[in-house]
């Protein structure tokens, strides 16, 4: 599967949601601006994260996600938490679901004709077998070790497919 066509303002822009934005998808925002980075793509492929619940708003990441970050190289620091808007439907080219239940959250409150492909984290990593990146909120810290290995997965293949989009276009 490759995005249909590099957005207007002639970059793929990725969006990363999960419940709270405050464990899962700064997470993932900040291991994929890290792949961004180490892959020079910072200037084709832009990054960013926010909830479908608007519990957390303006919070830094949870402590825990925070730390097993950190302890992998990636400061989640600077991220505050946003909720979800209707114009990020036509932002983005990717909004990519960290559960089940967040995917069918976005579906509900996707606007018709919007541009952004909605998908989960895990489409990106099918060798894992598995579904949902398991909400580490309630569980203990071995949880979000876990959690930061599937999202890894899951960020590495898909900005594999978006390399190979950009390739193709050349
Ligand atoms: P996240 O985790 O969706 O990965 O940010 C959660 C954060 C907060 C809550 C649930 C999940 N909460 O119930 O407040």
């Amino acid at each position: 599967m490759v995005v249909r066509e590099k957005s207007a303002r002639g970059k793929v822009r990725v969006l990363f949601v999960c419940l709270g934005n405050i464990c899962r998808s700064p997470t993932a925002e900040g291991v994929f601006r890290h792949l961004l980075s180490a892959r020079e793509l910072t200037e084709k492929v832009t990054v960013d994260s926010a909830g479908t619940s608007g519990w957390h708003i303006g919070e830094a990441p949870d402590e825990r996600a925070q730390e097993e970050a950190l302890g992998r190289g990636i400061d989640l620091s600077d991220q505050r938490s946003r909720a979800v808007r209707p114009r990020d439907f036509q932002d983005f080219d990717y909004i990519v679901a960290m559960d089940g239940e967040n995917l069918a959250d976005l579906q509900r409150m996707a606007v018709p004709g919007a541009r952004a492909r909605l998908c989960l984290c895990t489409d990106f990593a099918p060798q894992l077998g598995i579904r949902d990146v398991p909400d580490p909120y309630y569980g203990g810290p071995g949880g979000f070790g876990r959690v930061f290995d599937i999202i890894e997965a899951g960020a590495r293949g898909l900005l594999a497919e978006i390399e190979q989009g950009l390739l193709q276009r050349g």
